[in-house]
């Protein structure tokens, strides 16, 4: 019997049909016949789950295909929790985060299962953040001494003392680091003021108390470069 299997296709491995011709081969060669097969096998759409068809073809139109986006209208995925990611994307599910920006949210969460929901999840948290642009000396300074300290006298918490020392979030808080700061903006001198739009966010309505417009920028300038 030749050991010769480089000239065999899968075509011709697909016209030996009898039993007889089939005793004839050696395991080798239907380990390397069904290799061949699964090569030719045209790689199908139905190959890629739910979530991926929708990571690729509908989530990084806004968020970027690894969750890293420039565009500061959609904030970043890229190294979130994923505990943070699965609430929220129940929320849009359920519409109880119903801040009127996150619309575009609510029509695309509506059609993830509860597996589509844990597989992007684990997609975003497993890319790699990249720090967004460094804002001025003074503002990170004091940026990073409100998110260390907090502000005392106004009742503000210690940010680190919930998100991790470095933003980097951790099973109850999300990330902060790398994230736009209009986002950041967005939920600190809106979102959080009116308890309705985030229900969820109990802390954050009592911390967003304390903080002005000048703590605010240098938070979030704090934040975005790291
Ligand atoms: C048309 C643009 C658009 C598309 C498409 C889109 N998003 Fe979003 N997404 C947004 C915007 C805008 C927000 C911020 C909402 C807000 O400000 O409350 C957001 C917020 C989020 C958040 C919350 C982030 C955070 O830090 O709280 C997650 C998670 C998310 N999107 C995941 C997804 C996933 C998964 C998909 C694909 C199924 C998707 N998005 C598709 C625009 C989009
Ligand atoms: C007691 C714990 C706690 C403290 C202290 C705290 N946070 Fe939060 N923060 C949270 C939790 C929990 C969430 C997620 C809320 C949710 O599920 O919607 C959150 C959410 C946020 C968000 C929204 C992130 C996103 O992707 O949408 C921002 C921004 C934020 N916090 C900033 C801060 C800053 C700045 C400070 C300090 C001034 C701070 N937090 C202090 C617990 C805390």
């Amino acid at each position: 019997m030749t050991t010769q299997k480089s000239d065999r296709t899968a075509e011709n491995f697909a016209t030996v049909k009898r039993p007889q011709d089939m005793k004839m081969k050696t395991p080798a060669f239907w380990t390397a016949a069904i290799l061949m097969l699964a090569m030719v096998a045209p790689a199908s759409a139905a190959d890629e789950t739910h979530a991926r068809q929708l990571i690729n073809k509908v989530c990084s139109a806004c968020h970027g295909r690894k969750g890293t986006t420039t565009s500061p209208n959609f904030p970043r995925l890229a190294g979130q929790q994923p505990g943070y990611m699965k609430g929220e994307l129940t929320e849009f599910r359920d519409k109880s985060r119903k801040d009127p920006d996150a619309a575009p949210m609510w029509g695309w969460a509506r059609s993830l299962s509860d597996q589509d929901i844990n597989e992007i999840a684990a997609y975003y948290a497993s890319q790699n953040p990249i720090p967004g642009e460094r804002g001025e000396e003074s503002l990170l300074a004091r940026g990073k001494e409100i998110f260390e300290t907090g502000i005392p006298a106004n009742n503000v918490p210690a940010c680190a003392s919930c998100h991790g020392a470095n933003a980097e979030g951790n099973e109850g808080a999300p990330r902060l680091a790398s994230q736009h700061a209009s986002y950041l903006t967005r939920q600190l001198g809106d979102a959080f003021h009116d308890s309705t739009l985030r229900p969820e966010a109990v802390a954050m309505h009592f911390v967003v108390k304390g903080l002005n417009d000048a703590d605010i920028k240098a938070l979030t300038t704090y934040l975005q470069s790291k």
